[in-house]
């Protein structure tokens, strides 16, 4: 499984690119608004940073608006990836940039079914949305596995992106059910290098260096 980090904030897409793992970025208009910059700037930015797919969401609701609006994004740069949300307009959407070889990550999916269509519509990636389905008490891990299965007993080459992750159990368990991709917060990834074990033993063997005879 790859990371991508969920964000539009470029200070801590620098830092997690310096970690030498991230293969991504992922972002939603609630992300790029809490920045307060031009989003195409923000995009210039983020692109000329991370070589991997730069996910940019449309914000038109017809497939008409989100095909113009997806042009223009896939203009910016060639690793840009158009983000539609998963409506029939969206697919339509999808269509017509699968057409175009223009990349796209079906956003907001929420069942096997929805992942299926964005799939034979000609999606590159699906986004599985985990937290939101736990925070109304359903298994998000559970959508992971079932789409996993499906897309390989169906070989389809569409890759599974872990989405609204909250926490460190999601990602073990996001690569152990098949998902390609986790996309995660920068407090997350944080979260994930960390263990107090590690700090312990660092501890451990400078004070053992430090007090030598
Ligand atoms: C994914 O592409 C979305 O941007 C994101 O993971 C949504 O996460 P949230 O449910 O924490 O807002």
């Amino acid at each position: 499984m790859k990371f991508f980090i969920d964000t539009a904030n470029i200070e801590d897409i620098r830092e997690a690119n310096a970690l030498g793992i991230l293969a991504g970025v992922t972002t939603n208009p609630s992300l790029v608004a809490k920045e307060g910059v031009s989003f195409h700037d923000r995009l210039r930015e983020i692109t000329a940073e991370v070589a991997g797919s730069v996910s940019a969401e449309v914000i038109s609701e017809d497939a008409e608006g989100m095909i113009g609006e997806g042009k223009e994004l896939a203009a910016i740069a060639p690793n840009i990836t158009v983000k539609v949300p998963m409506t029939m307009e969206g697919l339509k959407a999808v269509k017509a940039f699968s057409d175009l070889n223009i990349k796209t990550n079906v956003t907001l999916v929420f069942s096997a079914n929805q992942a299926l269509m964005a799939a034979r519509a000609g999606a590159s990636y699906v986004s599985p949305f985990l937290g939101r389905l736990d925070d109304i008490g359903q298994n998000g891990m559970e959508l992971v596995a079932q789409i996993s299965e499906i897309f390989d007993r169906h070989a389809i080459d569409t890759e599974i992106i872990a989405a609204s992750v909250r926490h460190p159990v999601h990602i073990t368990e996001a690569a152990l059910h098949g998902a390609h991709i986790a996309t995660v917060p920068f407090k997350v990834l944080n979260q994930i290098v960390k263990h107090p074990l590690t700090d312990q033993g660092i501890e451990k063997f400078l004070n053992d260096w430090n007090n030598q005879k």
